[in-house]
């Protein structure tokens, strides 16, 4: 190659320069929906357990419910839009996509902490995944069994690091999403003058708190479930499943106690 062709190369703009507003759009889009949406279903089932085990377990079988199309779910509307939107991210991060559109005023400190809990955030959804989701067995995770939902994950949370951990977790993926609201509607021109972007703040403050309860809330109450009466309920409600789905027989359900409600 001449030397003349390799300085034209060198100042070709690479992929994302050339495609730097489009991404930067999709990017945006994909923190709030189908990540940010998911990150709000995701921490009010979990706080769903206050209700006791037995909600948190209909909550479980409910998305269960889809069988074998969960994972299609699971990877077409979750893992991939948050692998695109983190990676767009970390390059954000490492000065390879300039952050057109949002934080007028960069340097602040939210504009920082923005990038501080995206980061946060990807390392501990990472472990989330490995410590309870099904993916993680191979690699001697993946401890949740949506059979004994209430059970399993209260025994995972149970050490007082790991408990601290989450919580530093939930907490910076909430401080991301909502403040991350407020500069997404920058991007997208929603709010153009001061008055407006102080007002925003207030919204993204009040999805701060309410988020920040429902996650912690579901942490604690996690931690509260009596393990041993949790089991003796998922295991009922797993039998009167069965029954439902044709699976057992009405009279081995009754030796096991299904419709002996003393039981
Ligand atoms: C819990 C999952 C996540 C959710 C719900 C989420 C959501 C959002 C939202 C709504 C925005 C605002 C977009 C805009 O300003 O137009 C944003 C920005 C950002 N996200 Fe995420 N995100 C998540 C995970 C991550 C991860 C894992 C990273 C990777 C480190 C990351 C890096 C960033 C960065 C750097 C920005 C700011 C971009 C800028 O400076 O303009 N995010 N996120």
């Amino acid at each position: 190659m001449s030397a003349s062709s390799q300085s034209a190369n060198a100042d070709q703009p690479s992929f994302l320069e050339r495609n730097q507003f489009l991404i930067y759009r999709l990017f945006s889009l994909a923190g709030l929906v189908p990540v940010g949406a998911f990150l709000v279903v995701h921490l009010l089932t979990n706080a769903s357990v206050l209700g006791g085990p037995e909600v948190f377990q209909s909550r479980v079988d409910m998305i269960h419910s889809l069988g074998p199309l969960l994972p299609v779910v699971e990877w077409a509307f979750i893992f991939l839009p948050m692998i695109f939107h983190a990676a767009v991210g970390m390059a954000i991060i490492a000065g390879g996509l300039p952050n057109v559109g949002s934080y007028p005023y960069s340097g602040n400190i939210r504009y920082t902490l923005q990038r501080v809990t995206g980061m946060i955030a990807f390392a501990f959804i990472l472990w989330h995944i490995w410590q309870l989701h099904a993916m993680g067995k191979p690699l001697g995770g993946g401890a949740f069994d949506p059979h004994h939902a209430a059970s399993t994950a209260s025994a995972a949370l149970r050490p007082m690091a790991v408990a601290v951990l989450y919580a530093i977790g939930v907490l910076s993926a909430v401080y991301h999403l909502s403040n991350g609201l407020w500069s997404l509607g920058v991007t997208w021109g929603i709010w153009t003058s001061p008055a407006a972007m102080r007002r925003a703040s207030w919204l993204s403050v009040a999805v701060g708190v309410a988020l920040g309860a429902a996650g912690l809330g579901g942490l604690a109450g996690m931690r509260m479930v009596d393990v041993d009466e949790a089991r003796a309920v998922e295991g009922r409600m797993a039998e009167a499943r069965e029954l439902l789905e044709g699976k057992v027989a009405p009279q081995a359900a009754d030796a096991s106690g299904v419709s002996d409600p003393a039981h």
